[in-house]
């Protein structure tokens, strides 16, 4: 293997290890660059030195175990490495929600770059990847610049990352576009170079400013946010009119205009990016006087929230019109099939919830329970759908797995007190579960639809 000099290819640091971070540092090693991954716990970069995953990511493990049996990719704490070792630098660390408001807490982005650039001293690229409210990266250049003894031979970038989780690996690799602010001409050869592959593969580069590319991503992710709370707001009117949901998303995605992503029904959107995402963006535009050019985000939030209190209605319902005494088998736990994130999991704020009114809930998801465990040890957990279900009053479907979608409503029902199941998720065809004696509730569909 030719080493990165004979190839042309500069040397790759990437900053914040979690699904963004390591994802694309396995994907760049597989692309030939010689990358470092660098994190401040420790813990995980021992794993991921070892070649253990830290979270569960299809296809990302194997990735892992290949860039560093190829010695092209490897994981340190040290910054001082890290900048010796780079010539560009992806920071990939997190932007939570603020406890208490709705704005993003950039103190990983600022502790990041205040650790590196005072080290920076040799001309290099910053490119950030985090997902940040428009107005962080002129910020977060002029700190750069402050610090860095290279001066203006060290310029920062932003690149925003669209991958999702479950799909990373695809995603980082055959992006569906790649999307580059950029101060310099040259700051802009450098990401072509890092890119070069997807682009010669067809992914379109789209070079534009630091605010544009910040606001690319954020738009993005509220756009999908709406597009589902847009549906989620379409199953509260065909429950209230006896329509069918599943059909009307069906119907609506055919038109190009609309299309089908993003149009699934159910209990709506959760995890690490789409709701703080949107809450971010409302506290960024109030800040910049335009708050209500992003109002109706408020109202997509609150779609989505009330799908999680239905979603327990239907629960209760079924369950006899309260909770006390009774069992409900919850199956699936991950705020998405393909993933173990729990972050702002509808599926498990409903369970816990439905705990809290006074059933006793049990759970299974195939991937999530030791991170679900941590965060609500006061539920009971399974380990196996069967054993979730066994002896429930009423089972709810959170999270749809395949395992779950194919599960068999015979093999199922011999299992629990009561064949009663609310699908939240849409998943499971409706038809089969009644023929086999359940009392099937689904979300945005009438009481006794024929459909699938
Ligand atoms: C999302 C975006 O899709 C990515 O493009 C973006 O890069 C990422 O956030 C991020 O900002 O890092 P992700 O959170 O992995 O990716 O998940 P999605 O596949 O978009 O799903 C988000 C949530 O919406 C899940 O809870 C999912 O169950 C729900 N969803 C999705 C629906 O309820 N209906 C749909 O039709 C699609």
């Amino acid at each position: 293997m030719a080493s990165p000099a004979d190839t042309g290819k500069r040397r790759i640091t990437v900053l914040g290890t979690g699904y963004l971070g390591t994802a694309h540092a396995a994907c760049l090693a597989s692309l030939g660059f010689e990358v470092l991954g660098v994190d401040v716990s420790a813990a995980r970069i021992a794993a991921l030195s070892r070649g253990e995953l830290p979270f569960h990511e299809p296809g990302l493990g194997s990735l892992l175990r290949t860039g560093l049996a190829s010695g092209r990719l490897s994981f340190s704490t040290s910054y001082p490495y890290a900048a010796a070792f780079g010539d560009v630098h992806f920071v990939c660390v997190g932007t939570p929600q603020r406890a208490g408001c709705y704005a993003a807490d950039l103190s990983q982005l600022t502790g990041c770059i205040d650790a590196l650039g005072p080290l920076l001293n040799r001309p290099c690229l910053v490119a950030g990847k985090s997902t940040v409210p428009v107005g962080t990266a002129a910020d977060l250049a002029a700190r750069l610049a402050r610090l860095s003894p290279a001066g203006p031979a060290c310029e920062l970038a932003w690149n925003p990352e669209f991958l999702r989780e479950g799909h990373a690996v695809a995603d980082t690799l055959r992006p569906d576009r790649i999307v580059a602010g950029v101060p310099s001409a040259r700051a802009e050869a450098i990401l072509r170079g890092v890119y070069a592959d997807p682009i010669r593969a067809g992914a379109p580069f789209l070079a534009t400013d630091l605010a544009t590319a910040e606001l690319v991503k954020v738009a993005a992710n509220a756009f999908l946010a709406t597009k589902i709370s847009f549906i989620n707001a379409m199953a509260e009117v065909c429950e209230a009119a006896h329509a069918d949901v599943m059909m009307l998303s069906e119907a609506l995605g055919h038109d190009p205009r609309i299309g089908r992503a993003a149009l699934r029904p159910g209990l709506g959107f959760g995890g690490g990016c789409l709701p703080k995402d949107i809450r971010a963006f409302m506290a960024r535009a109030g800040e910049l006087g335009v708050e209500p050019a992003v109002s109706f985000l408020r109202e997509v939030d609150d779609i989505n929230l009330r799908r999680r209190a239905r979603m327990v209605d239907l629960a209760r319902e079924l369950a006899g019109g309260s909770f006390a005494g009774r069992n409900i088998g919850v199956l699936g736990v991950a705020f998405k099939p393909g993933s173990d994130d729990i972050r702002d999991s509808p599926a498990l704020d409903v369970a816990a919830t439905i705990h809290g009114l006074g059933a006793s809930v049990r759970l299974f998801d195939p991937v999530a329970m030791s991170q679900a465990r941590r965060a609500h040890p006061e539920l009971s957990f399974a380990d196996s759908a069967i054993e979730a279900v066994t002896g429930a009053d009423v089972t709810l479907l959170l999270t749809e797995w395949q395992e779950f979608r194919e599960a068999d409503p015979e093999k199922l029902g011999a299992a629990v007190a009561r064949r009663n199941i609310v699908d939240g998720r849409n998943a499971l065809d409706a038809g089969r579960w009644r023929a086999a004696g359940w009392h099937y509730r689904a979300l945005g569909r009438p009481l006794g639809h024929a459909g699938k």
